[in-house]
């Protein structure tokens, strides 16, 4: 396996992130997608002896780099899996164990991004892949290759929230009977040829080739499955900060957060409410977005919005 342990990823929304998980010195932690571990390197400094810091990643080259460099740290355990599968990671460490804070920076890292060779990037040619764990599943290429007409236009629509879905798909399936699609270029290149961009300074490929990482690595259900893995894991006051970098993903946290930050609406003004019904989640704040400095220093940053979330002690098991 090729690991470039000098591949970097600028951290986003950094001292934020400290701020809402409100570290404690001896606190337990999971950092949920490890990455280049720019925040995990930031809590652990924060950590002592007797402090924890579980981190996940499902792809193989963030999880060797975590090993290379916190493998040896009594206080880290390190597990190669996807987010949802957090309880179980969490129970192998210690049975029911919980968390002060948890920590989700969603999406791809840069050495992700700036690897040809994974195929996230039209930017940069290679194949056709976007797995996030290497070689499991079904890659971008075969998606491309092998979907309908109908099912394509719906991964654009619904994932990219792309207006020319339709007319892109179509174009895709009138080129692969000729020749399969096998490199990002060359379908960057063909959607460039039949779509326009809406946006200004986007590529017009730009939301074709989100929607087929998000469909690829199963990105909506795997968040889904993982804050509702989350929310009975986090100890009375712990934190839950979530970094999401498009609207589908923050749509789906903010209405989470809100959910369990509410009352259940089946008993809204009745005078006793079971303890079941109560709000587990306070809202901590408004939503976060860099500043324009930081965005300066790392235009990666820019669409990054955090959110933040208290586990309220409501006195029963989530
Ligand atoms: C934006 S990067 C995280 C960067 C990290 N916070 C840092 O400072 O270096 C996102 C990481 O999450 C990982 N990831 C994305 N979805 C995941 C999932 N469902 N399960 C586990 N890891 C995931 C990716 O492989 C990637 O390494």
């Amino acid at each position: 396996m090729k690991v470039d342990l000098g591949a970097a990823h600028t951290a986003v929304l950094l001292p934020e992130v400290l701020t809402a998980l409100r570290i404690r010195a001896s606190g337990t932690y999971l950092d949920a997608t490890f990455g280049r571990g720019g925040h995990a390197g930031a809590i652990l400094e924060k950590l002592i002896a007797d402090g924890r810091l579980l981190c996940l990643d499902r792809d193989a080259d963030a999880v060797a780099d975590a090993r290379a460099r916190f493998g040896r740290d009594p206080r880290v355990t390190i597990f190669l899996a996807p987010f949802s599968a957090l309880s179980a990671c969490a129970d192998q460490v210690e049975p029911g164990l919980k968390f002060d804070g948890i920590l989700f920076d969603l999406g791809v890292s840069s050495p992700q991004l700036d690897d040809a060779a994974r195929g996230f990037s039209f930017m940069h040619d290679g194949p056709l892949d976007m797995r996030m764990t290497q070689g499991e599943g079904p890659s971008a290429a075969d998606v491309v290759n092998g979907a309908s007409e109908a099912e394509l236009g719906r991964i654009f629509r619904e994932f990219g929230e792309e207006r020319m879905a339709g007319r892109i798909a179509r174009a895709i399936v009138a080129d692969r009977r000729v020749r399969p699609f096998e490199r990002t270029r060359e379908l960057a290149d063909m959607i460039a040829r039949v779509a326009r961009s809406r946006e200004r300074h986007k590529h017009p490929a730009t939301r074709v080739f989100q929607a087929l990482r998000i469909y690829v690595n199963g990105e909506l259900s795997e968040l889904e499955t993982a804050l509702a893995a989350a929310l009975p894991r986090l100890a009375p006051q712990g934190r839950l900060a979530v970094i999401s970098f498009h609207s589908l993903e923050d749509r789906m946290v903010k209405q989470f957060m809100r959910r369990h930050a509410n009352p259940d609406p089946v008993y809204a003004g009745l005078p006793d409410m079971p303890a079941h019904a109560r709000p587990t989640l306070k809202l901590v704040g408004r939503s976060i977005q860099p500043a324009g400095e930081e965005i300066e220093r790392n235009p990666r940053a820019r669409s990054a919005r955090l959110r933040v979330a208290e586990r309220l002690d409501t006195g029963i098991a989530a």
